[in-house]
């Protein structure tokens, strides 16, 4: 059976843009195909201790996990869900792919580039981060991977690592992610998704950004949501298109539209398409965040920390077999066994 796969870090709450982006998209994914394929879900909590982490660990670990049954996920014997630091492979893969790829295209990657821009110090791990992202791909020779636009990067990098070691020993030992375009079909969109900073629609809705009106947080209260949703950056075209180059403030409207309430972009652009009240598609949006936080937010602690660690331990037990199958592959291929 193939794999999907996914893992958000969980250094902090949740952005509507975590959310939309990769973990609805997964959750949906999931509840379509777990009758035909191994669903993966993972807490990259190694990858979460490269940068400060919000609270404790342990708590943020959990409720991330609740997270996913908030957004709707269903449960069957397919559905694996474990830690990574649990899975000891991960790690010992990493380093096997780190003599296999180059500081060139690591150097290359954006994230690396935002997150040590204008840094005296940057741990390595924050430079090594992709490849430990590709072992917890290419472990489980997962094909689909949803996430957000701004992982397409390590995405292709994982599909380079995955080619170079299959032909370094002439044999195909990694199924490597198949290209991020069909990734997006999978996902049953158009593009990638990227959920944009409410006052600075130009750049990425991030957690780290410092100004609250920028961000929805899952844990924001529905109502402040929408206010922020109403005072959010638009521009002064006057008409509503989908246009994320001139405006973007208002393309992202859209967007949010559509995943939230999981119908396709283009139904929503057609139905908005020529309107000139900017106002009217803020309300709309702005009840469509509100009604969806009231929702999540009402289930996120109907499960228990005991159920979440049942599944864990079962999951894990699946991730460390599987897992350890593929290392020991490579290990023989390398030699090292
Ligand atoms: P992370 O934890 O930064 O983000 C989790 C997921 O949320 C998506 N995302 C967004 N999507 C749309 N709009 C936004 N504004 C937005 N912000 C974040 C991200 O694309 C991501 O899908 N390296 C990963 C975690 C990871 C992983 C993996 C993912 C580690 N190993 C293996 C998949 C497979 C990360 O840091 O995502």
């Amino acid at each position: 059976m193939k794999t999907i796969l996914t893992g958000l870090r969980v250094n902090s709450e949740l952005t509507i843009g975590n959310y939309l982006g990769a973990l609805l998209p997964m959750v949906r994914l999931a509840n379509k195909y777990n009758h035909d394929y191994n669903i993966n879900i993972f807490v990259p909590d190694l990858h979460s201790i490269i940068s400060e982490v919000d609270g404790d660990l342990q708590k943020n670990i959990l409720r991330s996990i609740k997270v996913y049954f908030a957004a709707g996920l269903e449960v069957n014997e397919n559905v694996h869900i474990y830690r990574q630091s649990y899975v000891p492979a991960h790690s010992e893969l990493c380093w096997i792919l780190n003599c296999v790829a180059s500081m060139g295209e690591l150097s290359r990657m954006t994230q690396f580039k935002e997150k040590s821009e204008g840094k005296s110090s940057v741990n390595a791990g924050i430079f090594t981060y992709p490849v430990l992202m590709a072992a917890d791909i290419l472990l489980y020779d997962a094909e689909y991977v949803p996430v957000g636009e701004d992982q397409f990067q390590h995405l292709e990098l994982t599909r380079n690592l995955a080619f170079k070691v299959n032909n370094k020993f002439d044999k195909p030992i990694f199924t490597p992610p198949v290209k991020t375009e069909k990734q997006v079909e999978f996902m049953g969109l158009k593009n990638g998704v990227r959920i944009r900073n409410l006052v600075d629609p130009e750049h990425k809705m991030s957690k780290s950004s410092r100004s609250e009106n920028s961000k929805i947080m899952m844990s924001d209260a529905p109502e402040v949501a929408a206010k922020k949703i109403m005072s959010a950056t638009t521009d002064s075209v006057g008409k509503i298109e989908f246009d994320m180059f001139n405006q973007p403030g208002i393309s992202n409207l859209l967007q949010i539209e559509a995943l939230v309430n999981d119908v396709p972009l283009q139904d929503v652009i057609s139905t908005w398409a020529g309107e000139t009240h900017y106002g009217d598609l803020k309300r709309k949006v702005a009840d469509s965040v509100k009604a969806m936080l009231e929702v999540f937010q009402a289930r996120v602690d109907e499960i228990s920390d005991e159920t979440i660690l049942e599944y864990l331990l079962a999951g894990e037990e699946y991730a460390n077999i599987v897992a350890n199958r593929k290392l020991l592959e490579v290990q023989k291929a390398f030699s090292l066994r």
